[in-house]
């Protein structure tokens, strides 16, 4: 028998071949150490000079805290991002830098692509590091490949894995929980040692339990405007998990304390072994992160703008204000009555109805629950004898753009699909269905349920190809996972390959219809993340849309994704959810800090509300750039506070908007100080209150003109002081 070699533990370090990945901002450095041909991780936060000490040149003693910048289960590493089984069945992966490549993509985005081979196999990792200059954003994925005799098994393999040492201080997480109706609360929590895992497993929706995004701050809990913070999110749609894990670091014999945070984020490897084939190249999702070095209103800012011009469809064109019919008229509908909601829409100025659900399935299967019909994707006869066209034509003729909901990831087994294709639905051979919500998955898997899926969307939209918004929906989790197109060893590749097949439809859709606006929605806030985003215009924050409880769910939201995109509706007052009533102009206030829509049926609102909210619409589209492209400022916290402020203020500074909400009575309340921010200290700015009803006024010195510098330090006096108060200022420098 062949003896293996031998060497120690831990050698030294003998740092070469560095590896800047620059943002204006911030620096990640990577660098091989000669020694063993380990990449390592030498840095990560702000901008580092080339002469900075953050750079360890030369020998290194023992002790020091370097970390590979992507470890591998194998040789002396137990606790590691990737782990794979070769071919000959060896548990085993050690990886060495092989070469690197820079490319300069344009003026703005360099990709770092670094290729690592394993010492013994066939078997290679890509890490690409694509950085986002003026933005200070990274994004980061890793690919592997082998040309191993057989399958290698895939079984963890993060996108990225990022290590923190400080010696004396502290990790914070802050992170976005909830489900439905209560999403994106925040959590804000000192990581003690052990490892903190947050984890969805629910397949379709991405954002339900906790939504794929974090901001650490470390050292000190971080405020809006100081510490350092990292922000990051996974642009990926299905199951993901995050891993926290705060130890001593490796076992050295000297005695520091340390505190190493090791981070690793990517897809969930639960029950999904990968077998990847010699020549397949497996890639994991884009993990986004951002490096703030002043608080954590930097870092959500970086996400936006980067957000806004790389990753929404049409990041730089404003959305339109939309009438959704579903809390307006649900599944009880006729032809007469959208007609009849149009034409009051119309009236305030509204610009895209969007039907609901309820349009389509016919006779047994017709869609008028959600028992039956998904899958049916025609329209109603009896509902709509005319035809989807002559609704698109009948909201031209009044002036509006016409979208369409559908959730065509899904069948009802009362559906004539489901008759047809019993096997096209995720189950498990010998297991019953699940139903939720009355419905099953679709197997995206299966390249002929990928096809239908595509083609169904396909022939709505060419069919009446003024249909120019769909509101695209996914209203459950996968269960009983298996597919009867995969082989029996292929069986965990389904949370991969459904999401996969998922992006190749959206994408293949946005180029046939290159004009058609796509709002993601699952059950409210179910799939709020990039990989989503990146193939959409907008999403629908909540189905919860008591104004109240919105303002928590859209503060949480708009901590990693833009206002431009959070669809904010109107409605009817008690809410449908909670049985709250506010003020109509509260709602709008609310509302009005995304993209702006109404879900209620305007023909039975009273003609005052009627005026207010044509003005509030015309309001709202004047100042809607501001809101869609300017930079979000959070003032006070709805969490700890009887009211709550943020403002929005444009890239040139020269128009600002003020937002403040009473969120509950309190006794002896005052008027509220607001001290602004995000302004030109040397501007000065004329204030107006807007959006005000019945002239009642929350400020005494509408018109004034203040010095930006005061507004930013010695502040505003608003008067919001009786349960729901809220106002809307506008600033213009002048
Ligand atoms: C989901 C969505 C709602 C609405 C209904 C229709 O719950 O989140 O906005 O579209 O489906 O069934």
């Amino acid at each position: 028998m062949k003896l293996n070699s031998t060497k120690v533990y831990e050698t030294a370090y003998e740092i070469d071949v560095i590896i800047d990945i620059n943002t204006r901002h911030s620096s990640l450095l990577l660098g091989v150490n000669t020694i063993n041909g380990e990449l390592l991780q030498l840095f990560f936060g702000e901008k580092c000079r080339s002469s900075s000490p953050k750079v360890p040149r030369g020998v290194v003693k023992p002790g020091s805290e370097l970390y590979a910048a992507y470890s591998a289960f194998g040789g002396a590493e137990t606790d590691v991002a990737l782990r794979a089984t070769h071919a000959d069945g060896a548990l085993s992966t050690e990886l060495v830098y092989d070469s690197h490549l820079v490319e300069e993509e344009d003026s703005n985005r360099t990709l770092t692509t670094i290729k690592l081979v394993d010492k013994h196999y066939a078997f290679s990792v890509l890490l690409s590091y694509r950085a986002f200059f003026d933005e200070n954003v990274i994004e980061c994925w890793v690919s592997i490949t082998h040309e191993e005799n057989e399958p290698v098994i895939l079984h963890q393999c993060p996108s990225v894995e990022l290590t923190f040492v400080e010696t004396s201080n502290d990790y914070f997480l802050t992170s976005l929980h909830g489900l439905w109706e209560r999403e994106n609360e925040l959590q804000e929590e000192r990581l003690y040692r052990g490892k903190k895992v947050l984890e969805n497993r629910y397949g379709t929706w991405s954002s339900f339990g906790s939504n794929p995004s974090f901001m650490l701050s470390l050292g000190q809990p971080s405020t809006e405007d100081s510490g350092p913070v990292v922000a990051g999110a996974l642009a990926w749609s299905g199951a993901w998990k995050m891993t926290f894990n705060h130890d001593a670091g490796r076992l050295f014999y000297d005695k520091a304390d340390r505190r190493r945070l090791n981070v690793t984020i990517g897809a969930s490897e639960f029950a999904a072994e990968y077998h990847l084939a010699p020549g397949e190249q497996f890639s994991t999702p884009a993990f986004i992160f951002t490096f703030s070095s002043n608080g954590r209103g930097t870092a959500s800012r970086n996400l936006h703008r980067w957000s806004r011009k790389y990753c929404l469809r049409e990041g730089g064109d404003a959305r339109p204000v939309v009438l959704n019919s579903w809390e307006g008229a649900g599944f009880d509908f006729d032809e007469s009555k959208l007609l009849l909601m149009m034409d009051q829409f119309a009236s305030m100025g509204g610009e895209m109805f969007v039907l609901d659900d309820g349009w389509f399935g016919n006779k047994n299967y017709a869609r008028n629950n959600p028992s039956a019909g998904l899958g049916d994707w025609n329209a109603n006869r009896t509902k709509i004898p005319n035809g989807l066209s002559s609704l698109v034509n009948e909201a031209k003729t009044r002036g509006l753009r016409f979208g369409i909901w559908i959730e065509p990831e899904m069948v009802n087994p009362n559906s004539l699909l489901f008759e047809a294709h019993p096997e096209w639905a995720i189950q498990q051979p010998d297991r019953e269905n699940v139903l939720y919500r009355d419905q099953l998955v679709l197997d995206l898997c299966n390249p002929k349920v990928e096809a239908f899926v595509y083609q169904s969307v396909a022939a709505i939209l060419s069919d009446n190809s003024e249909i120019a918004y769909v509101k695209w929906d996914c209203n459950r989790s996968i269960t009983n996972l298996g597919s009867t197109y995969l082989g029996f060893d292929r069986q965990t590749h389904v949370w991969y390959e459904y999401v996969k097949s998922l992006y190749r439809i959206l994408d293949r859709l946005a180029v046939t219809f290159p004009n058609v606006m796509i709002q993601m929605c699952a059950s409210g806030g179910g799939r709020i993340d990039f990989g989503a985003l990146g193939r959409s215009h907008e999403f629908w924050a909540s189905d919860n849309t008591d104004a109240l409880q919105r303002i928590y769910i859209q503060w949480g939201t708009n901590y990693i994704y833009p206002a431009i995109a959070t669809g904010a509706h109107v409605t009817h007052c008690p809410n449908k959810q909670t049985g709250r009533t506010t003020p109509l102009k509260f709602r709008f206030d609310v509302a009005m800090t995304g993209r702006l829509g109404l879900e209620l049926d305007p023909s039975v609102l009273p003609e005052r509300d009627n005026v207010y909210v044509k003005a509030a619409i015309e309001e709202y589209k004047r100042i809607r750039p501001v809101v869609a492209f300017g930079d979000l400022y959070r003032l006070v916290s709805p969490y700890g506070n009887d009211y709550c402020a943020l403002m929005y203020v444009s890239d040139d500074k020269c128009r600002a908007l003020v937002f403040a909400y009473n969120l509950g009575h309190r006794l002896q309340h005052e008027h509220e100080k607001l001290i602004l921010a995000g302004l030109d200290a040397q501007q000065r700015y004329r204030i107006s209150e807007i959006n005000y009803r019945d002239d009642k006024r929350a400020i005494d010195f509408d018109g004034e003109i203040v010095a930006g510098s005061d507004l930013m330090s010695v502040g505003i006096s608003v008067d919001v002081r009786n349960e729901f108060d809220s106002i809307v200022l506008e600033l213009h420098s002048i």
